[in-house]
């Protein structure tokens, strides 16, 4: 079975577990949820996908360097983007972890399936690899020597390997990709990805060797590997529906939209293409690929501190409004600058200006003239048949507009009705019109006309701010909320029941003055610079007692030996001997000690930690060390111990 055609499944990248979720990550999810609660709201049955990627090089690192296993350290980590998600209002069908038994069984089963049927061999592979990104290049894509996407330095490797036969599917991708037009977007993307497959296409390397790598899913046809990360993640899209029986007795697939940011386009484009086509199935029918948002014109990161937090962010304005400015703002699949200042500019003119105000002055003339109720209207004159016909209009082009994922022009399109909704009642003068018993009667068809635009408004624009949008129709005194509503009630102008209460509220968006946003910034530059601090001492962990310290035996140890560990850039094998015997330790130290300058100190040693294997060599106990910024030091005495000496 094949694509259902009431069915609508839409997938966010999987974010990196490790990352603190930043408004990169929200930008994608929350265009993933604009376009699912669209597609509800036209009737179709829609699978919304996100989750965590959490294998990999960078995360068995940071667990090592936290000293938990990494299992415990994705699961308390994950759950940042779940809570973020929550308090975004995001509509997604599930989260898959890429740790859960329900996804890494399906990675094995297909892994099994492709090594079966010859589209994996093994096979011994030579090349620079660079450890932060987990990837292999050629001396030629090399810059300086380095890496050419993080510019850090490589190492040459020479291992056994296992590889996905990617590229005997070159030709048949390129002619997918020629010949629908819809599948790689924006057109300057595709054209990029075509480019890129302008030079052959290699292999892929599907395996890591698990002595380098412990921490993936193992691959089934030989347990010393596990498997590469991106061909694990990918699978995401799939295990979330069973394995490839069950994606295709779903009808969800081919997915109609993956949504990446434009770093991962070829992931997507090539490997993740290339593999379904190797697993018989379909390609998805569209990838697209959004731009990136820089902060004040420089790029986010971590080291320079200017990542925006979006959890600060809603508590300053709101969800509603950071979704809209962000599908508002920037054409998707461009790059976009983000400034609170802009954010503040939006607020202000689209939102309070005009669709706030067209909300509250109707409101209040409904209040004032018609003793809050929206009366039966009078009949529709020639002067109300712009209206009518814009709302139609507006209907007819958001339709397409929404499934091309062209979220800003959507809102543009939206806001002419809301602005020529405000000439009208300027044009219409109900003040005046309230002077006259014919004027009331007329009145009764201006306001309710308003109202009912309002209330179209309200719908269209639900997918993006959905919260803000409910207030809306209740304000209107309306008891079905937007889902019982649907589309087809804006088929024809007139759903809204001529006899209603209003429920004037709060100010749907209120004004930010010159005032409210120093406060703004003011507190936004200050939680900044508190999680600066944050960011770089870590929290101090839960309380123990005395006993609990006590079960750790600490030992003054003196290092009698010590050698890099081969093909290794960090770790360092000692002998080390604590009074009552000697020990084999491994340290992560090698990038700040030369081995021989260690040999004769006296340093603090786990004694009683249980044996663990690192690169496959025996570590028999721990050294403590601090570590700052590349800057490793080993904890150490103000004078000289014997070895053995038990420190509490
Ligand atoms: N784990 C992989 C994806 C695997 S999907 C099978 C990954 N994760 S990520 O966390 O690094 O990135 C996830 C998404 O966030 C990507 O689409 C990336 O483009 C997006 N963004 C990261 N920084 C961004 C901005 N500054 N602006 C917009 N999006 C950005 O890649």
């Amino acid at each position: 079975m094949s694509q259902d055609p009431r069915k609508f499944f839409v997938t966010t990248p999987i974010y990196y577990v490790n990352d603190v979720p930043h408004i990169g990550h929200a930008y994608t999810t929350i265009a993933a949820d604009v376009i699912s609660r669209y597609k509800r709201l036209e009737g179709y049955e829609v699978f919304f996908l996100t989750g965590t990627d959490e294998h990999g090089q960078k995360v068995h690192q940071a667990a090592e360097q936290s000293g938990v296993t990494a299992q415990a350290h994705v699961d308390s980590l994950h759950q940042r983007f779940k809570d973020l998600w929550v308090r975004f209002n995001i509509s997604n069908s599930d989260f898959i972890r890429t740790t859960e038994e329900r996804h890494t069984k399906v990675v094995k089963e297909i892994l099994k399936n492709l090594f079966d049927r010859g589209e994996i061999y093994r096979d011994s592979y030579e090349g620079w690899y660079c450890l932060p990104d987990e990837r292999f290049w050629t001396e030629k894509d090399l810059i300086d020597g380095n890496c050419p996407e993080c510019k850090r330095p490589v190492e040459k490797i020479k291992e056994f390997n296992y590889f996905f036969k990617m590229g005997q599917y070159q030709e048949w991708l390129i002619d997918h990709i020629k010949s629908n037009e819809d599948f790689i977007q924006p057109t300057s993307r595709r054209n990029e990805v075509l480019g890129f497959l302008g030079k052959p296409l290699e292999d892929l390397c599907i395996s890591r060797p698990k002595e380098r790598l412990p921490w993936g899913v193992p691959l089934p046809f030989d347990e010393d590997y596990v498997t590469y990360v991106w061909f694990d993640a990918l699978i995401n899209y799939i295990s979330i529906h069973g394995d490839l029986e069950g994606i295709k007795a779903s009808g969800y697939w081919p997915c109609q939209h993956h949504l990446v940011g434009k770093d991962i386009l070829t992931t997507h484009a090539v490997y993740w293409s290339t593999m379904l086509k190797a697993m018989g199935l379909e390609p998805p029918d569209n990838i697209f690929a959004h731009g990136w948002w820089t902060v004040n014109g420089q790029k986010m990161s971590k080291s320079l501190r200017n990542v925006v937090e979006p959890n600060l962010l809603i508590d300053q304005f709101g969800v509603d409004v950071i979704r809209y400015f962000v599908m508002r703002e920037v054409p998707f699949g461009l790059d976009g600058d983000f400034s609170h200042k802009g954010l503040i500019g939006r607020v202000n003119s689209d939102l309070s200006n005009n669709l706030g105000n067209l909300l509250n002055r109707t409101l209040n003339m409904i209040k004032k003239y018609q003793g809050g109720i929206i009366l039966p209207p009078a009949e529709e004159t020639d002067a109300d048949q712009a209206l009518n016909k814009k709302a139609a209009e507006v209907l007819k082009e958001i339709r397409p507009l929404y499934d091309q994922l062209a979220y800003n022009k959507v809102l543009i399109k939206v806001w002419e009705l809301v602005d020529l909704t405000n000439q009208y009642i300027n044009n219409m003068e109900p003040w005046n019109l309230a002077k006259s018993d014919e004027g009331k009667t007329r009145l009764t068809r201006v306001l309710y006309n308003s109202c009912e635009s309002l209330r179209m408004t309200a719908i269209l624009c639900s997918p993006f701010m959905p919260g803000k949008c409910e207030e809306l129709v209740k304000q209107l005194g309306m008891d079905q909320s937007i889902g019982e509503q649907g589309l087809a009630s804006l088929e024809s102008w007139g759903y809204l029941a001529g006899d209603t209460q209003t429920q004037a509220g709060e100010q749907l968006f209120p004004r930010i003055d010159e005032e409210a946003e120093k406060k703004i910034l003011a507190t936004l530059e200050q939680a900044g610079d508190e999680k600066k601090i944050d960011e770089s001492i870590e929290p101090v962990l839960d309380q123990v007692t005395i006993d609990d310290f006590f079960k750790m035996d600490l030992r003054t140890a003196k290092i009698l030996e010590a050698e890099k560990v081969k093909k290794s850039k960090k770790l360092i094998k000692l002998k080390v001997d604590i009074g009552c015997e000697t020990r084999q330790v491994v340290a992560g130290i090698a990038e700040a000690h030369e081995p021989e300058t260690l040999v004769g100190k006296t340093v603090i040693l786990v004694a009683n930690l249980k044996p663990a294997k690192l690169m496959g060599i025996e570590s028999q106990g721990m050294i403590l060390a601090g570590s700052d910024e590349g800057k490793i030091l080993l904890a150490g005495f103000d004078d000289t111990l014997k070895p053995g000496v038990r420190v509490k």
